[in-house]
């Protein structure tokens, strides 16, 4: 298949391609979109065989069920049996990078759901995700638009390297801003929330709006063998590069120490925060974002793991990132990437 590639800046500058794509998307094609947080291969999902299509692209398991991207918060409506909690986050984060789990209703087949009764519904904030959502007039199921296993894509590089001549359009919308997936939180029978996937809604910020918050422990710890998680995307393996990661921890300046002998030692590249740069040889170094900038580290991390797989050094060595605030994402991403080898510097 040839993918058409197509930079949009300004949907409003780019109708005839918006129209393309709305059309790819319901007669059965598949178009990368991008989205805040990462980009995502984007098919009809109300249609069962564009979800297999989205799966076979992705070399994806199909139990492991797909979002579905809305223009408009009150359009869960139509997918999903939603409630006052519901409206009460989508006033408060939406359009934004939050995903909510809902009692999925019957037009959106199983096939995008991976057999559960319920639907993650997510309406995000980009303006080119919200008019090809809305041209095409169904909802878009899109998982990230990453092959199985590989960082998530905050740049339309990063997609075409994994998708190129397996989707009929990628629509180039710029590096993302967020950098990690959404939030994802299930609504409980009792109204109180699960937050199933730290993302760019904090904890303390969901607290806000809902008194109880519970935080599903797969997002900070392991999951023993028969363990099913509430959201299945949590049990694979994910974000591993080819070369062990290893996160580190303990007091700065000895950190700072040992990754200077490790540089004479061995053969590792370090993701490292910006006021590291001056104090290491700068042979083998991602900066990635000062240490008290979250913010910059979570947009950087996806693109510097990519990055770091291709020296194929014999360790990639990163910090530990705390889990306050957008930090618990960092970390959880992160944790998993390195399959939670951890090593305290002392
Ligand atoms: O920011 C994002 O959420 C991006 C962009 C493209 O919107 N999408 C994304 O999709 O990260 P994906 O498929 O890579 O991750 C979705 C996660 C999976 O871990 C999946 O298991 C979980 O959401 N999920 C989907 N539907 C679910 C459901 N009904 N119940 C629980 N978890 C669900
Ligand atoms: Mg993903």
């Amino acid at each position: 298949m040839k993918t058409k590639v197509v930079k949009i800046t300004d949907p409003s500058l780019a109708k005839t391609d918006i129209e393309h794509a709305g059309r790819c998307i319901r007669d059965g094609g598949l178009v990368v979109i991008p989205t805040e947080t990462v980009y995502g291969l984007g098919g009809d999902g109300t249609n069962p065989q564009s979800a297999r299509k989205i799966y076979s692209a992705k070399g994806r398991p199909s139990d492991n069920p797909l979002i579905i991207h809305i223009s408009e918060p009150r359009d869960a409506e139509k997918y999903a049996y939603t409630n006052d909690v519901y409206y009460k986050l989508a006033d408060a984060f939406m359009p934004g990078p939050l995903t909510v789990v809902l009692p999925k209703k019957e037009i959106i087949p199983n096939e995008v759901t991976g057999g559960l009764n319920t639907v993650a519904v997510r309406c995000p904030s980009h303006p080119v995700a919200r008019a090809i959502i809305s041209e095409a007039g169904v909802p878009i199921a899109a998982p990230s638009a990453n092959i199985s296993g590989k960082p998530s894509p905050t740049s339309a590089e990063h997609v075409i390297c994994d998708l190129d001549g397996k989707v009929d359009m990628i629509i180039d919308g710029g590096e993302c801003d967020i950098g990690l997936e959404s939030t994802i939180v299930m609504v409980n029978s009792d109204n109180s929330l699960t937050l199933l996937r730290p993302g760019g809604i904090t904890y303390d910020a969901l607290l806000c709006v809902c008194e109880d918050v519970f935080i599903s422990p797969t997002i900070e710890g392991v999951l023993s063998e028969n363990e099913r998680p509430l959201s299945p995307g949590m049990k694979y393996k994910h974000y591993a590069p080819t070369s062990p990661l290893v996160l580190l921890c303990g007091d700065q300046d000895k950190i700072t120490r040992f990754l200077c002998n490790e540089q004479q030692r061995t053969r590792c590249l370090i993701l490292c925060y910006d006021e590291e740069i001056s104090a290491l040889s700068n042979k083998g170094l991602i900066p990635i974002g000062r240490h008290d900038d979250i913010q910059m580290q979570a947009k950087k991390l996806f693109s510097a793991l990519r990055e770091a797989d291709r020296y194929m050094p014999d360790v990639i060595y990163a910090h530990l990132p705390d889990k306050d605030g957008l930090g618990l994402a960092l970390y959880n991403r992160m944790i998993r990437a390195a399959a939670h080898t951890v090593k305290e510097i002392k």
